[in-house]
């Protein structure tokens, strides 16, 4: 039986690939996976149950009975719960993108995330947002981006969104996180940050969200879908 169809959006954070995904997924009325997700409930649950991120096995066996579940408010939203408590907000901090960074780097540990993820793939299609969707998780997707930004744009995209929220962050500080960020998720051994072959990369520090989502659904009609 033929797999139903996954459009695959990876790339840096910061890059605009969540709110180009939730547009994909509600334009096409599909679902979506936010793989992040699943590596900051991990990096959480250890920070939870007094496990360090640098123990890979009990990392790892975290991650392999990892009690989460994804909930779509009727805004659209959607809810993540971590033993049926709310954590969508804990999971977002600063250092819940060091914890699920870290963890990510464990081979271990995304063998046993990866058919939890697969188990996204259902009709009508699924929407994938993550680094290794089109590299190793759905790697037969018959359509892939690579949404990229510069390191300073993506950290002045940061900080406007965490002074909106009323946080107080500092601007070098943000860009050193990402850049540490970014250099763990691209040297990493196993499933490191790098475009499919046949993604289509897209540079959105010049481009408007917007223009960028234009973009990516002219390709996704000449697709058919
Ligand atoms: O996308 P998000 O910022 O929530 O991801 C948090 C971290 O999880 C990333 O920095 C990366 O280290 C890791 N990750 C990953 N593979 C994915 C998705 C996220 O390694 N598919």
């Amino acid at each position: 039986m033929a797999q139903c169809p996954v459009i695959t959006v990876d790339g840096p954070s910061g890059a605009g690939k969540g709110t180009i995904s939730h547009l994909l997924s509600a334009a096409l009325g599909w679902h979506f996976l936010d793989s992040g997700a699943l590596y900051r409930v991990t990096g959480y649950a250890c920070v939870l149950e007094g496990v360090s991120w640098d123990d890979h096995p009990a990392v790892t066996e975290i991650a392999r009975r990892l009690d989460v579940t994804f909930t779509t408010c009727p805004s659209g939203e959607i809810r993540v719960a971590y033993q049926g408590v709310d954590v969508s907000r804990a999971i977002r901090t600063e250092q819940g993108g060091r914890g699920a960074s870290t963890v990510a780097a464990i081979p271990s540990v995304r063998e046993a995330l990866l058919a939890r993820q697969r188990q996204f793939r259902q009709p009508p299609g699924l929407v994938a947002d993550g680094r290794d969707m089109g590299t190793a998780v759905f790697p037969d997707a018959p359509l892939k981006f690579f949404l990229t930004a510069s390191a300073a744009e993506r950290a002045e995209r940061r900080y406007k969104q965490l002074i909106a929220k009323g946080e107080s962050v500092s601007l070098p500080r943000l860009l050193a996180d990402i850049q540490e960020r970014d250099a763990r998720d691209s040297s990493r051994a196993v499933s490191p940050l790098v475009p499919a072959e046949d993604a289509i990369v897209i540079d959105s520090t010049a481009t408007p969200i917007p223009e960028v989502f234009e973009r990516v659904m002219q390709a996704v009609r000449q697709q058919g879908y």
